[in-house]
């Protein structure tokens, strides 16, 4: 087929399938925000009295590290109990409502409610939404992907990941995005150690994702996790000169955003669905690791 050159953007890429098979999805219509009871510990941003974060990375001791190992595994317990439950027809509203009350039952605060302004428990982020997809009454269809972002504030510490999931049947090009970014995170928790540079993550993940022809989203960074949702360090994908190496009892986040098409990203007027420039889809992939004497750990596996 000749893709003659004057059409716009759009109508080249639908004609030539260049980014695969899907249907590119804008915000939809919601339900109001979920209430939490009194009973459960909110995070100090919710209180109104927010925490100073100090410009360094926190080395956590092991009562810390004990605290971070919990909420780890109350986010990443909830993650898998959603997986089965992403199925075409089930809305990312139904996935917030789940979240919300499975975080509720295991004594934990949905993280991602009411910071800075966020209305909902959970981010969920469907095909061409790159990150902080705001959960909708969208029914999710068959060949979709949807990354599901859960982070919880359990006994005073937050625990974060995320995965993207495959609604039913995703074609080549979606399984591969996805498959190709899970493989990014994993490589670069496998340099990760006691003296490495931060900036080593990004240098890792560019050549995984160049290796698979994809694209790095520059524009979301992985973070210091604690007793505060984001703090130092800041973790960049891809290629960067971030200073300082890691050191035993950090705990921070890795993850990547990876896309078909082109780096560039737009933020909708919602003040936080962001989607890729070129609707190309974007997958991504979280966890929370901590920095051990010979290695790192994955506190949210
Ligand atoms: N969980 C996201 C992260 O990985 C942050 C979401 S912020 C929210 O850092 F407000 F959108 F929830
Ligand atoms: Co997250
Ligand atoms: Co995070």
């Amino acid at each position: 087929m000749r893709i003659p050159k004057a059409l716009s953007p759009r109508l080249q890429n639908l004609l030539l399938r260049r980014f695969g098979v899907y249907e590119k999805v804008k915000p939809a219509e919601t339900t109001p925000s979920r209430i939490v009871p009194e009973h459960i510990e909110k995070p100090d941003y919710v209180l109104g009295k927010l925490l100073n974060t100090s410009k360094k990375p926190e080395i956590k001791n092991e009562e810390q590290i004990k605290g971070m190992r919990n909420s780890c595994n109350v986010a990443a317990n909830i993650l898998k109990i959603i997986q089965a439950f992403v199925q075409p027809g089930v809305s990312t509203d139904d996935i917030d409502e789940l979240v919300h009350i499975l975080s509720l039952e295991a004594g934990a605060y949905p993280s991602p409610l009411h910071y800075k302004g966020f209305p909902k428990s959970v981010c969920t982020s469907v095909n061409n939404i790159a990150v902080h997809g705001i959960p909708d009454l969208r029914p999710l269809q068959n060949g979709d992907i949807v990354n599901v972002d859960i982070t919880v504030y359990f006994n005073g510490y937050h625990g974060d990941c995320s995965k993207t999931f495959l609604v039913g049947d995703v074609d080549d090009h979606g399984l591969q995005l996805v498959h190709a970014t899970e493989e990014c995170l994993n490589q670069a928790i496998n340099i990760c150690g006691p003296d490495v540079p931060f900036c080593d993550i990004g240098f890792r993940i560019h050549r995984v994702a160049k290796r698979h022809k994809l694209t790095v989203l520059p524009a979301f960074v992985g973070h210091g996790i604690g007793k505060y949702f984001h703090g130092p360090p800041e973790i960049y994908h891809t290629q960067n000169r971030y200073p300082g190496l890691m050191k035993p009892g950090m705990t921070f986040t890795i993850e990547p955003v990876l896309s078909h098409g082109k780096e560039n990203t737009i933020l909708l007027e919602d003040g936080w669905t962001v989607i890729t420039e070129d609707g190309a889809r974007a997958a991504q992939a979280e966890h929370t690791v901590l920095i051990t004497e010979d290695g790192a750990e994955i506190l949210t596996k």
